[in-house]
This record gives C-alpha cells, sequence and structure tokens, in this order.
C-alpha cells in the first residue's frame, strides 16, 4: 500500500519534519509533483537542512527515495542538493531513484517564469521563479523534454530546438538574455545527472508494492495551491492533492492506504491571492515572529493568519484524509484567545464552502474563540501532558472536520510529537 502525507493549506505546513519521522516505518518515501519550489525544512542532529527536490527519508538510512515522473527537475539544483547533502549522508545517491519520465526544468524556463511574472505586474501570482509554470506549460504543450531524454544521442538537438522556442517567446516579452551563459552549468548537472539511477519508475514502484515494500508519497506545496482546486490563478502548476499520487507515480487509487493531512495550528502564506482569514495587524505580526514565518526557499515573509476550517474541510474531502497532523502548537502557546474561522460572510451571505472564486468577492470569516492555555504545549512530551482546553480545542477542530488527528507537532525537531490515542 502507498500511504501519502501532503499539506492541507497554502504549503510549508511541515511536511519535511513530519516525513523524516514517518519514514521509519516505510522502505520508500515518493515524491510525486512540484519540484524545487517546495523547501522543505529537517533537523538533523540539530542541524537544519532544506530540502528542494530530494525526498524526505534520505535521513532514514533504510529508505529508498524515489524523483515521481510528477515532479520537473532542475539538474544544476538537483545536483547542488546532492553535493550538499553528502557530507551529512554519504549513501545519498545510492538510495535516490530518478523516473525517466520526469520533466527537465530548463535555464529559459526559469527565465520564462521571472518574465512572465514581471509582465503580471500587480498581478503577479509571487511564484518562487523555479521556472516550475513554463516547465508544466511545455509538458503539457507536449514540449517538454524529460529525464530520459538526457540519456539520449540528440539531447542536445532536443535541447536547441526547445531552446530557440523560448528565446522567441521571451522577445515578446522584450527580453533578450544571454541564455548561452547558463549552458555550460546546465550541461554539466546533466553530465552528472545521467549517473544517478534513473528508473523507469512506475515499474519500480510497483514490483516494489508487489513485493510487500511500504511507500509514503511526500506531497510538496500544498491543497489550496492545487491547479484545479487551489485559489486559481494564485496556485502552482501541478496537483497537489491525493489524486496526483496516481499520475504523479503511476500506482493504481486502489493502492491508496492512509491519507495524512497536514496543517498548521493557524495559517500562513507566501506570495499573492487570496487568504480570508489573514492578519495585518499586530497578531499577524506576532504569529510570523513567534513561528518564524520566512521562507524556505526564497526567505520572504510568510502572510499569517488564524486557522481556516472551511478551506481545511474543503481540502480535507479532496484527498480524502484519513488522519490529521496539527503542526506548530507550540506557536499558539503565546495567543489568547486562539481563533478558527468556521464559517464566510460570502458578499453577504453565510456559507460553509469554500467559494469557486474568491477574488472579486468580499470574505468576512466568523471565527470560533478559544481560551488560551497556561502550560505551554511546547514542553509536553506526551499527549496526555496537555492541558484541558486544549484537548478541548483538538476535539473541536476534528468535530468540525469530521477526521481524527493523529499527532500534534509542537516542536521542530523530529521528537517533538505528540501521538493522540
Ligand atoms: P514544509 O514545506 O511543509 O516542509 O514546511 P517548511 O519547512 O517550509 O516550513 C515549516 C517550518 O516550521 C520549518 O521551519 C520547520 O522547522 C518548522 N516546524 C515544523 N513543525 C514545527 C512545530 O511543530 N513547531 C515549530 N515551532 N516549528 C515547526
Ligand atoms: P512547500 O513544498 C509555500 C507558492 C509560491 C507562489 C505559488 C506559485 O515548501 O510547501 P511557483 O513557484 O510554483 O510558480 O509558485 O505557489 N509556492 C509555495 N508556497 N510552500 C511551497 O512549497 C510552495 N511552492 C510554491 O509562493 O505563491
Ligand atoms: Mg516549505
Amino acid at each position: 500500500m502507498i500511504d501519502v502525507l501532503l499539506g492541507l493549506q497554502w504549503g510549508d505546513e511541515g511536511k519535511g519534519k513530519i516525513v523524516d519521522y514517518l519514514a521509519e516505518k516505510y522502505d520508500i518515501i515518493a515524491r510525486f509533483q512540484g519540484g524545487p519550489n517546495a523547501g522543505h525544512t529537517l533537523y538533523v542532529n540539530g542541524k537544519k537542512v532544506v530540502l528542494r527536490t530530494i525526498p524526505s527519508g534520505v535521513f532514514q538510512p533504510h529508505c529508498l527515495n524515489l524523483i515521481g515522473n510528477g515532479v520537473v527537475i532542475d539538474p544544476v539544483s538537483l545536483q547542488q542538493e546532492i553535493t550538499q547533502l553528502i557530507p551529512l549522508q554519504p549513501d545519498v545517491v545510492k538510495r535516490l531513484f530518478i523516473s525517466h519520465r520526469a520533466h527537465l526544468i530548463l535555464p529559459t524556463h526559469r527565465a520564462l517564469d521571472a518574465a512572465s511574472e514581471a509582465a503580471k505586474g500587480e498581478d503577479k501570482i509571487g511564484s518562487t521563479l523555479k521556472g516550475i509554470g513554463p516547465a508544466y506549460m511545455d509538458k503539457t504543450g507536449r514540449n517538454g523534454l524529460r529525464i530520459g531524454d538526457i540519456l539520449s544521442k540528440n539531447f542536445k538537438e532536443k535541447y536547441n530546438k526547445l531552446t530557440q522556442k523560448h528565446v522567441q517567446m521571451l522577445r515578446q516579452y522584450g527580453q533578450e538574455i544571454d541564455w548561452a551563459a547558463w549552458e555550460q552549468p546546465f550541461f554539466e548537472a546533466c553530465e552528472y545527472i545521467r549517473e544517478l539511477q534513473i528508473v523507469n519508475s512506475e515499474y519500480w514502484i510497483n514490483n516494489h508494492l508487489k513485493a510487500g515494500k511500504r511507500v509514503l508519497a511526500e506531497g510538496a506545496q500544498g491543497s489550496m495551491l492545487d491547479i484545479d482546486y487551489g485559489t486559481y490563478p494564485f496556485v502552482t502548476s501541478s496537483n497537489t492533492t491525493a489524486a496526483g499520487v496516481c499520475n504523479g507515480l503511476g500506482v493504481a487509487p486502489s493502492t491508496i492506504g492512509e491519507v495524512y493531512g497536514i496543517t498548521k495550528a493557524y495559517c500562513t502564506r507566501v506570495g499573492s491571492g487570496p487568504f480570508p482569514t489573514e492578519l495585518n495587524d499586530a497578531t499577524g505580526e506576532e504569529l510570523r515572529k513567534v513561528g518564524n514565518e520566512f521562507g524556505a526557499v526564497t526567505g520572504r515573509s510568510r502572510r499569517c493568519g488564524w486557522i481556516d476550517l472551511v478551506a481545511l474541510k474543503y481540502t480535507v474531502m479532496l484527498s480524502g484524509v484519513t488522519k490529521l497532523i496539527v503542526t506548530k502548537a507550540d506557536v499558539m502557546d503565546n495567543f489568547n484567545p486562539v481563533k478558527a474561522a468556521v464559517a464566510y460572510i460570502a458578499d453577504g451571505k453565510e456559507t460553509k464552502e469554500f467559494p469557486y472564486d474568491l477574488c472579486d468577492m468580499t470574505i468576512e470569516p466568523v471565527y470560533e474563540s478559544f481560551a488560551g492555555w497556561d502550560v505551554p504545549i511546547g514542553t509536553c512530551t506526551q499527549y496526555s501532558d496537555v492541558p484541558q482546553v486544549f484537548k478541548d480545542y483538538v476535539r473541536f477542530v476534528e468535530q468540525y472536520l469530521e477526521t481524527k488527528i493523529a499527532y500534534i507537532s509542537n516542536g521542530t525537531g523530529r521528537d517533538h510529537l505528540l501521538s493522540i490515542p
């Protein structure tokens, strides 16, 4: 069976930390979508590591790690990531497998990402500018290059054809770029990747499943950034919900077991787009400070607000979440009251459904307030230590979402995790 772990908000829910913890129970950790726009933070022996394309099972020595076909790979960024990991985990390459079918991010994709964002001006998405959108556009436009192409004799030819097209597109944006300067590092990185374990990942993973191996699919971004169900157009370019696992790894829906959905005890968003519970006040500022809400990839400050149960109920539904994990509960130690949005007043009408398009409507969240707690959650080592008011809050969230909360994360370390019996 494949269990799935994914973010239920706008990303950065703490997926890296939780995968690193859960990986102990799995044989294989597999990324199924996204690319180096992800930044998954882990603390290993007290040292902070941010993973971008490599699955977060890399620090569990028994785990194999697969970068699935649904991922887009920037060779330069992947080589850098591996090089930085080798001193910490020397066998990283031996345990890493990459799908033939994963698409490549070319240097010109990054240039196109930047040009497209600049052209949008005020309406920009706030992309991480890693070339994700343009790479997925070439994939669905049937122009893309794949990891398998690196092994082909006429890779250079295919590359030239595509980059010439990109150069034309960049001219339409009024940009003449010295793209040739990026070629050398790109081809050097492709040479490096040629030597890695490139596999027919759909057979690879299905054979492992047949052999009874336990697989955890690691999501990137968050459900509210999903290309179909997120706050379009302020989204990323892949399916971040559970359905993305089947396409992104080549596995049947019947192989999916547990779906772990992660949410912070509050809510953050980096980049532009609607955010109904955003707090543009001192409380929001305090959340950012106490939660250290600055992007793992871009260092941008994250927008902060109260937890949004309307949006969460929507994303729990979309992915069929079976178990919830609430992270950063320790951050809420500093707030009294703690609030949760339980409905929206959308254009004057109360609703509990997440609207189709929030951009052109006024949304006023309806909040439920909870008294703060005096025993810091961050100091608890087991769930029985947490104060009753916090347990009541947990029960309320479970009842609203009709889903069990399995773990409360109360710190950055691997062991800052309270299992709820
Ligand atoms: P990801 O993209 O979902 O893996 O999340 P990020 O790594 O981008 O952001 C999560 C941040 O929160 C990281 O800095 C983590 O170290 C940190 N973090 C994760 N869980 C907790 C927690 O329970 N408490 C606190 N205080 N920090 C946490
Ligand atoms: P992890 O996996 C938070 C956001 C960007 C932008 C939008 C589109 O660490 O949770 P893109 O680079 O895909 O064109 O950006 O999506 N975004 C993320 N926000 N966490 C992420 O990944 C994100 N990946 C992309 O900020 O608003
Ligand atoms: Mg992140």
